[in-house]
């Protein structure tokens, strides 16, 4: 009798050969934003699907942080359209997206110094044992910190608290801006791996800003980097990668950018104009 090849297990979040990619869970397009009338990010399109990890990177003061809040509504937007789970992100109602599964762990962690772990993970909205057990599981080495107040935690688990919290409510979209801020690269090393884990176990669709570019990279399907809150340049992250100088001269901003390598690989990574 033939041997039956099993079906090939499709991982959670992606989609299986022959059928549509389904809409993104998260979608900007045209995004323009920024303070007091003057813009601080232009013309951003930016998809996030289920299952994927994408990186939004470039240097202080480019626009990061900037396109983070317009995308959960908290700053309005001056142009374009945001799309999240299919609807679009209300003006000024973060709490509500966050409800719908749409959060943001801001660069300042969000957390309260004054309150314990314990305190922490049990204040997170729709917590229950069975999933904070299966949160703290990734989190070893928050367990036995749980009596310990926050402001006393290390940078590292302060940022792994964080990321617990966030992950109590189960969200299918997870947005880090600066996660590695104040980190060894030693800590960074093991948490953008652990994200996107989170990201093929669980089929969240996790949008990261960094400033360590390569770790990014190497974790993340693609990358937007922009440059006074322009983008210049877009693809997938291992094309990013494999064109370092291009990448170095988007980053840094430098006149050549705009095609001064000249690619010449092949590779899809698109400079944007
Ligand atoms: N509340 C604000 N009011 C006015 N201008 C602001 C405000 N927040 C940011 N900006 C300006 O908008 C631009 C983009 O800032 P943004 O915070 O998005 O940068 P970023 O890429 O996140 O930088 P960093 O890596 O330093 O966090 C900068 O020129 C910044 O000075
Ligand atoms: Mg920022």
């Amino acid at each position: 009798m033939p041997e039956k090849t099993p079906p090939e297990k499709t991982p959670p979040g992606k989609t299986p050969p022959g059928k549509t990619p389904p809409e993104p869970l998260l979608r900007a397009e045209g995004l323009t934003a920024g303070y007091n009338g003057v813009p601080a990010l232009r013309d951003l399109d930016l998809s996030v699907g289920a299952g994927e990890v994408v990186s939004i990177l470039g240097p202080n003061g480019a626009g990061k942080t900037t396109a983070l809040l317009s995308l959960v509504g908290l700053l309005p937007l001056m142009k374009g359209t945001v799309t999240a789970l299919g609807k679009p992100v209300a003006p000024r109602r973060p709490h509500l997206l966050a409800r719908r599964g749409v959060r943001l762990v801001p660069d300042d962690r969000g957390i309260y110094f004054g309150l314990t772990v314990a305190e922490h993970l049990r204040l997170a909205r729709g917590s229950d044992p069975e999933h904070t057990a299966a949160v703290m599981d990734r989190f070893p080495a928050l367990d036995g910190l749980r009596a310990r107040k926050v402001g006393l935690l290390s940078g590292g688990e302060q940022q792994m608290l964080a990321i617990a919290t966030a992950l109590l409510s189960r969200p299918r979209v997870l947005m880090v801006d600066e996660m590695s801020l104040g980190l060894a690269p030693v800590i960074v090393q093991d948490m953008l791996p652990a994200l996107r884990d989170l990201a093929e176990r669980d089929g969240i669709g996790v949008l990261l800003v960094e400033q360590h570019v390569e770790l990014a990279l190497d974790v993340s399907d693609r990358a937007v980097v922009l440059n006074h809150g322009q983008v210049v340049l877009t693809g997938p992250a291992r094309e990013l990668l494999e064109n370092r100088d291009r990448l170095e001269a988007a980053y840094f901003g430098s006149d050549e950018s705009a095609g001064g390598s000249g690619g010449g690989s092949g590779g899809e990574a698109r400079e944007a104009s």
